[in-house]
């Protein structure tokens, strides 16, 4: 059986291939009903790095200022062997065994939206990763919030970035990764600010803690860890990425994860949280927590796939056949897809009617 995640992806994917294809079709609800999960917080509180910890790699874009200007959708693909590579949607038939070319095409895509002005734009690239040192997932890294504009960007950048933000994370199907830097007040936390806005009990918000090793001499982190100081659903979770001087040095990300889990079972106030902090458990309990959101859902998307077919299928017959080759090649892809999910749905009814086998 296809894993869950993985047929997830292909439709988001799917949505997006069409996404150019008009108001009339019924992928953007599709897309609204899938889940995934969305990375929040204040410039420069960790989210790229967080982002690269569990993938693993370095393929960021970094900097000072607002480097993130485009949401981007990350799809980690586990495969079972073989050299990582990765490839761009709007790219298709380019594989990218290179990040550090990657990083370059990220900012080039950037700015071919935003026309490299310093503004920002709603329109996602699509970048899928696949790697055997990944679990599957789909990581949404959407701008920092700011509290200014900075030299040669619009006054309403603050405020537009907040309403890209807030747009993304308030669809209930959205997973919200909020990430909160450890030497700064969480009172002040961008990251919880806004997904307590959206999420008041915490429901389907992950807290990240970043930066303690940055924290004051005298100080820890343990409270907040503990859930003692704010209190969510889901245990808190704790990491320590590159600091800047370790990205200046090279310092390798599998290197970095096992320096990373060294801190925590060697330092005597985390030692007692140890099993369940850094990157690497941060992207197995996301992993397991999205594939059981999708599975508690699919009653709910099986009836808009079958909606979705159904208008797709008319929408075929309208514009006749033989199609051209292009739109009508996206719409049969999508299909067949739906189709998938639809034989996954019914093994999966299979599997929990009394006595059927799983
Ligand atoms: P973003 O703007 O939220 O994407 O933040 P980045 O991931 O780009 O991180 C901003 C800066 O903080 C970079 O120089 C990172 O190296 C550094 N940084 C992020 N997380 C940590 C951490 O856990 N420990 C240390 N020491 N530095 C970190
Ligand atoms: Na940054
Ligand atoms: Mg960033």
């Amino acid at each position: 059986m296809e894993n869950l995640i993985q047929l997830v992806n292909k439709i988001q994917r799917a949505c997006t291939a069409l996404g150019d294809h008009g108001e009339e079709s019924a992928m953007p609800t599709l897309w609204d009903a899938l889940p995934s999960i969305a990375v929040v917080g204040g410039q420069s509180s960790g989210k790229s790095s967080v982002l690269e910890s569990i993938v693993g790699k370095d393929f960021l874009p970094r900097g000072s200022g607002i480097v993130t200007r485009r949401p981007l959708v990350l799809q980690l693909h586990k495969i079972d062997e073989g050299r990582e590579y990765a490839e761009f949607m709007h790219l298709p038939r380019k594989r990218f065994t290179d990040f550090a070319a990657v990083r370059q095409e990220i900012s080039d895509e950037t700015d071919r939206e935003t026309g490299r002005s310093k503004s920002i734009s709603s329109v996602p690239i699509h970048l899928s990763i696949f790697s055997p040192h990944v679990v599957n997932l789909t990581l949404v890294d959407l701008p920092g919030l700011t509290k200014v504009a900075v030299e040669g960007q619009p006054e309403s950048i603050v405020q537009d970035i907040e309403n890209m933000v807030r747009a993304f994370i308030e669809k209930p199907n959205c997973i919200i990764l909020a990430i909160s830097p450890a030497n700064q007040d969480l009172a002040t936390s961008d990251a919880i600010k806004i997904s307590r806005e959206v999420d008041p009990k915490g429901d389907r918000t992950f807290g990240v803690l970043t930066k303690i090793d940055l924290m004051d001499q005298g100080t820890n982190a343990v409270d907040i860890l503990e859930g003692k100081a704010y209190k969510l659903k889901f245990p808190w979770i704790g990491v320590v990425n590159r600091s800047q001087a370790d990205i200046n040095k090279n310092v390798d990300m599998i290197a970095a994860r096992r320096r990373e889990n060294d801190y925590f079972s060697s330092t005597p106030e985390y030692r007692h949280l140890a099993s369940r902090m850094g990157s690497v458990h941060l992207g197995k309990v996301l992993s397991k927590h999205l594939e059981t959101v999708i599975k508690s859902r699919i009653p709910g998307l099986q009836s808009l796939i079958s909606k979705t077919i159904g208008e797709l299928e008319s929408e075929l017959n309208r514009l006749g056949r033989p199609i051209a080759a292009d739109t009508g090649g996206k719409l049969y892809m999508v299909m067949e897809i739906c189709r998938t999910f639809d034989q996954i749905y019914k093994d999966h009814l299979d599997g929990v009617k009394p006595g059927g086998e799983r």
